[in-house]
């Protein structure tokens, strides 16, 4: 369906734009589009649109969130394509909104650390060298958006799965559960049907935290260690 965005100001949010519209379609006593959104500041990975072919606009601004997208990044009297993201194990649920249910059910497989690390301890009492805590936390500004499953021609989710289990691979909490976690992550995102990495970096491309492929690597270093 093709509909006009009227009344649209250059500063506001692509969601923005789309509360405008779907404004107009409530006036009218008709139903609005539904899509997905929570935090708005970039954080929490529910918004998830394939703007004119591209997760999350990437096209027009890297290492943004949909929800950070501004309308001054296209230009009046564009026409904008809005489609859900793509990928078998998202099933769509109405209009813009997808499942992303997969996601949740591979860190419940073994993201997490379940050992006993007592109270918090004073800073400097576990050291952790610097650049170490500098990947994990790399790794760890992944949103969970599933950018990177809607951009790989084969729906891979390597370049989530391997940042969930690199930030947790490089502090010591994370290695005691190392083995396990990444054996039962990966067996829950084949599990899934996600498809295989393309090693064509299309996830890093679109990624609005800017995840690094090289975290697919450490990943399967990683499932190699951990043997069968
Ligand atoms: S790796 Fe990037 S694109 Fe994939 S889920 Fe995490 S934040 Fe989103
Ligand atoms: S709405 Fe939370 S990241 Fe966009």
């Amino acid at each position: 369906m093709e509909y006009p965005a009227k009344g649209i100001s250059p500063e506001m949010s692509f969601l923005e734009m789309l509360d405008v519209v779907n404004e107009g379609f409530v006036m009218n006593g008709q139903e609005p589009i539904e899509f997905d959104s929570d935090c708005r500041e970039g954080i929490c990975g529910a918004c998830s649109l394939v703007i004119n072919g591209v997760p999350h606009g990437a096209q027009v601004d890297p290492g943004t969130a949909v929800c950070q997208l501004h309308m001054r990044k296209f230009k009046d009297g564009d026409t904008i394509l809005i489609e859900p993201w793509r990928a078998k194990a998202f099933p769509i649920i109405k209009d813009l909104v997808c499942d992303r249910g997969a996601f949740d059910r591979i860190i419940q497989a073994g993201g997490f650390v379940s050992v006993n690390t007592g109270g918090a301890p004073d800073a400097n009492a576990l050291p952790i060298p610097k650049p170490e805590v500098e990947r994990s936390m790399d790794a760890a500004a992944c949103i969970g958006c599933g950018a990177c499953v809607a951009a790989c021609k084969n729906a891979s989710a390597m370049l989530f799965v391997s940042a969930k289990v690199s930030h947790l691979a490089h502090l010591p909490q994370g290695k005691v559960e190392a083995k396990e976690r990444v054996r039962k992550m990966v067996a829950q995102m084949d599990k899934e049907g996600f498809g295989n990495c393309s090693n064509q970096s299309e996830c890093q491309a679109v990624c609005p935290k800017e995840i690094s492929v090289e975290f697919i690597a450490q990943m399967n270093r990683e499932y190699l260690k951990a043997g069968k």
